[in-house]
């Protein structure tokens, strides 16, 4: 079968938006297992649920129909194919690197190793971008908190969407891999340190870059016993 390309890389990033840690135990069905059906799907096309496409893109604002109509039918139009275009660039170039990252440096002081896998069935950890109430513990506003993050069982760790992220320290921007260092030791675990230099420390700054310090190292060591 033909996959067109933008698909295929669309249901990789849809289904991996970052990184997740792998593990043999099999998980529930993916929420996003129609997005099976769509491969294949051209532009042009009439494809059968691809309004849930459109439906997951506008709720992150890729996608903003005049026409209600065209947002509930399924249609493979321009909009949808330039919002596809525009996911991809976002979610592939500005997040993955510095969470991948984040996760390295963590890997070099505990014995676990982290592997992005292509579906969320059987992985630990699932990484996202929401905004506002998304269905769980605690809802983001525009401004708060930046990200949180749940130890496995659960392994979610969510950035808030409507917050401004860079790559690198940038005035009024948070840093995305600081941000995956602090939620990321949430994921193994820890929690919250009164060290201000700790990257565990409950706040984090616009405009700065952290790094791990002794104080998280410790706390890492200590629960693990290494
Ligand atoms: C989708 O559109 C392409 C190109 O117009 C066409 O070749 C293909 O048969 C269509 N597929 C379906 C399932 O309609
Ligand atoms: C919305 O689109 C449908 C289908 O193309 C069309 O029949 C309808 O008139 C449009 N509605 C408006 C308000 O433009
Ligand atoms: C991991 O540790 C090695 C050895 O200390 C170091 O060279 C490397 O920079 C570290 N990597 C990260 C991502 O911290
Ligand atoms: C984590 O908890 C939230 C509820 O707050 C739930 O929506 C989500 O499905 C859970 N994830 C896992 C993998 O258990």
């Amino acid at each position: 079968m033909v996959l067109h390309p933008i698909f295929i890389f669309l249901i990789f990033i849809l289904l991996a938006p970052l990184g997740h840690a792998s593990t043999p135990s099999d998980k529930n069905s993916s929420p996003f297992d129609f997005l099976k059906k769509l491969k294949g799907s051209h532009k042009g096309n009439n494809t059968k649920e691809i309004h849930k496409l459109k439906a997951y893109l506008e709720q992150f604002g890729y996608l903003k129909y005049e026409n209600e109509t065209h947002a509930t039918d399924d249609d493979f139009d321009d909009n949808l194919e330039s919002a596809i275009k525009t996911y991809q660039k976002n979610y592939r170039i500005k997040s993955s690197a510095p969470v991948q990252r984040a996760f390295q440096t963590w890997k070099n002081f505990t014995h676990f190793t982290f592997a992005q896998v292509q579906t969320n069935r059987n992985s630990d950890l699932l990484i996202a971008f929401y905004r506002g109430a998304h269905g769980d513990y605690e809802s983001f506003d525009a401004f708060r908190p930046l990200a949180h993050a749940f130890a496995p069982t659960n392994g979610s760790f969510h950035y808030n969407a409507d917050i401004r992220w860079s790559i690198g320290a940038v005035e009024d921007y948070f840093d995305l891999e600081t941000v995956a260092l602090h939620e990321i030791g949430h994921l193994l675990g820890l929690g919250h340190s009164s060290d201000d230099a700790a990257i565990m420390y409950p706040t984090i700054y616009s405009g700065v870059i952290k790094n791990l310090h002794e104080d998280d190292i410790q706390g890492i060591r200590a629960l693990y016993n290494r």
